[in-house]
């Protein structure tokens, strides 16, 4: 909100013409932001078993005898919220430890380790 309040662009032609670019590179410069949040998220609550790139070789897997995940694979946002949400199988619900907004990151990171695996 507080954005709105900024004085203006001091070349106001120049900053018109860069409207739609300055845009995108805010909205670019959040989703960064949010990915940045997933990871540290994800390395607190999910690499332990699933391994920092996702492929299921997290510390308690390979050393504690958690049962293996297999790697992220063809999942869509839904889909992984509602397993970060309400667990799957042997792995419970992260609802009280992730609020939305942080089940949300995390989720848009999975999506991004599973692009990375491709
Ligand atoms: C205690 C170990 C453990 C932790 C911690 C854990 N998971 Fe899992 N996860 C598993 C196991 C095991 C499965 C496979 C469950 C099954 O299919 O029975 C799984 C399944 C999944 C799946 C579904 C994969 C598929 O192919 O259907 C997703 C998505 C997932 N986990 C994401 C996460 C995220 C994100 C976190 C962190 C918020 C997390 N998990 C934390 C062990 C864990």
């Amino acid at each position: 909100m507080d954005d709105m309040y900024q004085a203006p662009a001091i070349e106001s032609d120049k900053a018109e013409i860069n409207e739609s670019s300055v845009a995108l590179d805010k909205q670019s410069k959040m989703s960064e932001i949010d990915l940045q949040e997933g990871e540290k998220l994800y390395t607190i609550a999910c690499a332990s078993c699933h391994g920092a790139n996702g492929s299921g070789d997290g510390l308690v897997v390979e050393k504690g005898g958690h049962a293996r995940p297999n790697p992220y694979q063809n999942l869509n946002l839904e889909g992984i919220l509602e397993v970060i949400t309400n667990g799957k199988g042997v792995m419970g619900s992260h609802k009280s430890i992730l609020d939305e907004n942080e089940r949300w990151q995390v989720a848009n990171y999975v999506l991004h380790l599973q692009e990375q695996m491709k």
